[in-house]
């Protein structure tokens, strides 16, 4: 995973345990890839036409050869092309040696991102290298660093120290880590965030602000008013420093300057100011980005825009002239399941709203779903030549992850968007692949083992495996906020649940946003198998959690529903399954869906 384009069949090849080495001329780059592998006496030839470069650009070919026998050979127009064979040579000699002669393979959009958020909740250097491992393995080749936000400052300038939080990357940091994702194949976009949710800059420098009083960093999510003040000289002038400072830190083509969710600044202001930033981008040698609410009939076309609020975002920046990455429909931090990610292409997304409007899992948030959409005012642009749609980006807002966290929240339906960024979905569940993939990486020591997170609540695992997080914004919302909202009666009415100090040590935290136990019960139920083991779990789960009080509360009603559950499959009760797919509290039991729709 992703699947490569073309795959020729031919004989069993044997691997043999011991050193994989690379015969005749392997740049260091390779060669140290290689060896990460796992040590299956591979003999590998590298044929790679072009010199090596310190970074990839969004241009350059990632396409390759490999062909398989006693000695391999790995041809490729870049050394970027031969990282992406050696991936897929990773996951062919994972298990057993596959029948394969010869895999062709190219991507098929240039763009193929993943967004992290280290400004809610900071995330170490040694999380931000294990993701870009697991990149490499998925082809993934744009890692996007949301830096700043309002709860964080996540990088220490040399000219405004101050600015940064005390959890923050040393601009040396971060130059490593560009090294580091280089010999992965993967670039790096740095974002400064502005001009909205910029809370943590004005507790550091109150003047730059609207006046008023000092803002703290915040730990409260959601939207802020606080904004800077664009006339200000002293705040241009830093903007202008630290723009310069990211740029000579990250050599990437591409340097992000937010522009989302400004609430406190007029569409026009913001306007002015971003024409302003985008010629300063300008000047350092890069092409500006920005997220899709800098559209505007001044923004200059050498702008990238990145579509986060519906497809109708692309359709506008495209018309308009602006390349565009496409991040609406692989936002992680919604708890979706990877079918619904999958199902969107980032061109093509004709079927995808449909099926996600049916999707059982999402019935308890759809009218938020509809709310959001309703809620979407988009800018107009003129109508020019039209755009390119670059690829695609998906979004780990960071608000419920923490290093910890990272790896389940991501990888969990992160490979099936790397497939739909490479190549095209293939018909069929990418569930069962997915997963499969995923064994690779922890054998890898990349990826912790599934479940081993939960090991904790061992004897609650027949009930804590079938359960998965409510959807969309309903965590971070709670269930009062999100009432209102869907009842047309505007924001936040309560304290969210949840800030930035709220511990992350639950078992909705823990659990994976798609149950797997779930898709495995779902498909012996679908099949006829015998569900004597599930109903047998199912039933035991509820003493056991006698023995958790700590857990009781948050967990008596869902235990409750599957004993119920066990019951209906077993024959033993006529009741409707639908009520026992919850929620309760912030959790859903999905087998119900799927006992429902075999009556
Ligand atoms: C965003 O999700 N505020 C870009």
């Amino acid at each position: 995973m992703p699947r490569p384009r073309e795959v020729l069949p031919g004989p069993v090849w044997p691997t043999r345990p011991g050193p994989n080495v690379a015969v005749g001329d392997g740049s260091g780059r390779l060669t140290a890839a290689l060896a990460r592998l796992p040590p299956r006496g591979l003999a590998v030839r590298f044929d790679i036409r072009q010199p090596p470069k310190p970074v990839p650009a969004l241009a350059d070919d990632y396409s390759y050869i490999l062909r398989l026998g006693e000695q391999i050979l790995v041809q490729a127009e870049t050394e970027w092309g031969g990282l992406a064979a050696l991936a897929t040579l990773a996951q062919l000699v994972a298990a057993e040696p596959a029948p394969v002669a010869e895999v062709r393979d190219a991507p098929r959009f240039a763009w193929r991102g993943l967004m992290v958020d280290p400004a809610r909740h900071f995330l170490s250097i040694a999380t931000l290298r294990r993701t870009l491992d697991a990149m490499w393995f998925y082809k993934l080749n744009v890692l996007h660093l949301h830096l700043t936000d309002d709860q964080g400052f996540r990088f220490r300038s040399r000219i405004y120290p101050e600015l940064a939080s005390a959890q923050a990357y040393s601009l040396e940091e971060l130059g490593e880590l560009v090294a580091y994702a280089a010999d992965r194949g993967v670039r790096v976009v740095p974002e400064l965030d502005m001009p909205g949710h910029t809370t943590s800059w004005l507790a550091a420098h109150p003047e730059w602000g609207g006046g008023g009083e000092k803002p703290e960093v915040s730990r409260r999510f959601g939207l802020h008013r606080a904004s800077l003040d664009l006339d200000n000289a002293g705040l241009l002038a830093a903007v202008d420093a630290l723009l310069g400072e990211l740029a000579d830190t990250f050599p990437d083509e591409y340097l992000h300057f937010g522009g989302d969710e400004a609430v406190g600044v007029s569409a026009d202001r913001q306007a002015r100011f971003t024409r302003r930033v985008v010629e300063r981008i300008g000047r350092l040698g890069r092409r500006p980005m920005g997220w899709d609410e800098c559209l505007h009939p001044d923004l200059p076309t050498r702008t990238v825009v990145q579509a986060w609020r519906g497809m109708a975002a692309r359709d506008v920046a495209v018309r308009g002239g602006y390349d565009c990455v496409v991040s609406a429909p692989y936002y992680l931090d919604l708890f979706y399941p990877a079918e619904v990610h999958y199902a969107f292409d980032p061109v093509d997304d004709s079927h995808a709203a449909a099926a996600m409007r049916e999707n059982p899992r999402l019935a308890h948030v759809r009218e938020g779903i509809d709310w959001l959409a309703d809620a979407t005012t988009l800018p107009q642009t003129p109508e020019r030549a039209p755009g390119a749609v670059l690829g695609g980006e998906a979004c780990m807002w960071g608000e419920l992850v923490t290093d910890e966290l990272l790896a389940t929240r991501v990888w969990s339906r992160m490979p099936a968007i790397a497939e739909r960024l490479w190549g095209t979905a293939t018909p069929g569940d990418p569930l069962p692949r997915l997963m499969a993939s995923r064994r690779v990486l922890a054998s890898l020591g990349i990826l912790p083992e599934d479940g081993a997170a939960l090991e904790a609540f061992a004897d609650l695992a027949p009930l804590i495996e079938m359960l998965e997080p409510v959807k969309w914004y309903r965590r971070l919302l709670g269930d009062a906020n999100f009432t209102r909202r869907v009842n047309g009666l505007g924001g936040d009415a309560e304290a969210r649940p949840y800030d930035a100090t709220t511990p992350l040590d639950r078992p909705v935290d823990r659990i994976a946003p798609e149950s797997w136990a779930s898709r495995r019960a779902e498909a012996d139920l679908a099949a006829g198998r015998s569900m004597r083991q599930w109903i047998a779990g199912w039933r035991a789960q509820r003493d056991a959690l006698d023995q958790h009080p700590a857990l009781r509360a948050e967990l008596a009603a869902a235990s409750d529903a599957l004993a119920a559950i066990a019951d209906i499959v077993a024959g033993e009760s006529n009741a409707d399954p639908l009520p026992l797919a919850g929620p309760f509290g912030e959790y859903l039991l999905p087998i119900a869906y799927a006992v429902r729709a075999r009556r």
